[in-house]
């Protein structure tokens, strides 16, 4: 524990969860008044959406905007693309890193994971996350600190994009400035090693950063509270406002201490898009309608449509059936690119059998620095050097004595930054 985690406490699980629910349907429902009336009207706003990505597939177009790392890199990404990022949400950029590049990296982490002998030493998986969803997981290696991973987490090319997602938020608001959009923290997380000719059952579509918390912390009820005013035409899911007050609840084995704009992954294998790949439902504003969801009469009152603590928050036919309609698939990417969406953005990997060629992916997201971001990274910095899994993810710990892991004198001046390290 560092300095900062005993001043700092997660907060606690509600000990009586249901009563806690009932008592925030009976407030909420007060606030809003017409609570009917308010769903309905935003049902028909986010209907229009929904009829216009059926629109786009059903011409056999790409409902996800793919902008280039070139255009990124020289300012030049069109007022269209801004436009059509911030609508969907999700955005695959092209040519992030050389294909070369991303290829050589996932050459290198089979060499690394091999080399120490992981296969025998691997011990299943080390945490439940996703135990509530119909799906399994997808092959996940719990290895955070080799070569390849650090080398694109401080690569400059990272970090413009990282800026690029940033900047798409407001981060002046409320007569205040929440985060620096211009330095990350470093968020090290797992990666995605799945083989040609694996069958996977994909994973249900949900989001991340919080469940029952969306309603009940004060945080997230700051920022959603046009929402829970009964305005939702007025939330605007790119206001940063109060998002870097959110803590989840402590005690779930995978959360997320750091507030990420965007979530992401680099690809390291070229993936066709009907080979077991990322989905999102690209409509950001569906988070409102999550939100008011289970106010509505035919959920039992002390529900909010499947929610349980220490879980993702899933979205299902029975309570969404609306949203899933959007669900769509990224295109085809190739090594190299990366794939980004809003923290708020439902997403889901569909399902594969008898998988054609690779699937391999580095989960690296946007991470901004701001109080809350820079603290998890002080407690990320110690776990670095120490090659211990970072405090987020199931205590495994496997590289701890892997000699090859990136060493603390290859961190180059981003990688320090992002580390709280100093340059
Ligand atoms: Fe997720």
């Amino acid at each position: 524990m560092s300095e900062q985690d005993t001043v700092h406490q997660a907060p606690q699980v509600p000990a009586d969860v249901p009563g806690q629910i009932r008592a925030l349907k009976r407030e909420l429902r007060d606030r809003i008044g017409d609570v009917e009336g308010v769903f309905r009207r935003l049902e028909d706003r986010i209907r229009v959406q929904v009829e216009e990505i059926e629109a786009i597939r059903a011409r056999g177009e790409e409902v996800w905007p793919v902008i280039s790392f070139r255009d990124i890199e020289s300012g030049q990404v069109s007022e269209a693309q801004l436009a059509a990022l911030k609508r969907r949400g999700c955005a695959v950029v092209r040519g992030h890193f050389p294909r070369e590049t991303a290829l050589g990296w996932d050459r290198q982490l089979v060499d690394y994971v091999e080399s120490n002998d992981f296969d025998a030493k691997y011990r299943g998986p080390g945490d439940d996350f996703f135990g509530t969803l119909s799906a399994s997981r997808p092959e996940i290696y719990p290895i955070y600190w080799s070569r390849p991973q650090m080398e694109a987490r401080q690569d400059p090319r990272m970090a413009a994009v990282q800026s690029f997602l940033n900047r798409r938020w407001t981060f002046e608001s409320e007569g205040r400035s929440w985060f620096d959009p211009d330095q990350d923290s470093m968020y090290p997380d797992r990666i995605r090693r799945r083989p040609p000719g694996a069958d996977s059952s994909g994973l249900g579509p949900h989001t991340d950063s919080g469940a029952l918390e969306r309603w009940l912390l004060p945080a997230y009820q700051r920022v959603f509270r046009l929402v829970f005013d009964g305005e939702p035409e007025k939330y605007d899911p790119w206001d940063a406002a109060y998002r870097t007050e959110v803590d989840e609840y402590e005690g779930g084995s995978t959360m997320c201490s750091a507030f990420r704009t965007f979530q992401g992954w680099t690809a390291l294998s070229d993936m066709n898009n009907d080979q077991g790949v990322l989905q999102t439902v690209p409509i950001p504003e569906a988070m409102a309608y999550i939100l008011l969801r289970p106010l509505l009469d035919d959920v039992p009152e002390d529900e909010l449509c499947g929610v349980s603590p220490r879980r993702v928050l899933p979205i299902s036919e029975q309570w969404h059936p609306l949203l899933m309609r959007a669900l769509s698939s990224i295109p085809d990417v190739q090594a190299g690119d990366s794939v980004w969406w809003h923290c708020d953005v439902i997403h889901a990997v569909a399902p594969v059998q008898d998988q054609q060629g690779w699937g391999n992916v580095m989960y690296i997201p946007a991470a901004p620095q701001c109080e809350k971001n820079t603290r998890y990274a002080a407690v990320v910095a110690e776990d670095f050097k120490a090659g211990r899994s970072p405090r987020d993810f199931p205590e495994e710990h496997y590289e701890t004595d892997w000699d090859n892991r990136f060493p603390e004198n290859d961190l180059n001046p981003i990688g320090r930054r992002a580390l709280g390290l100093g340059v």
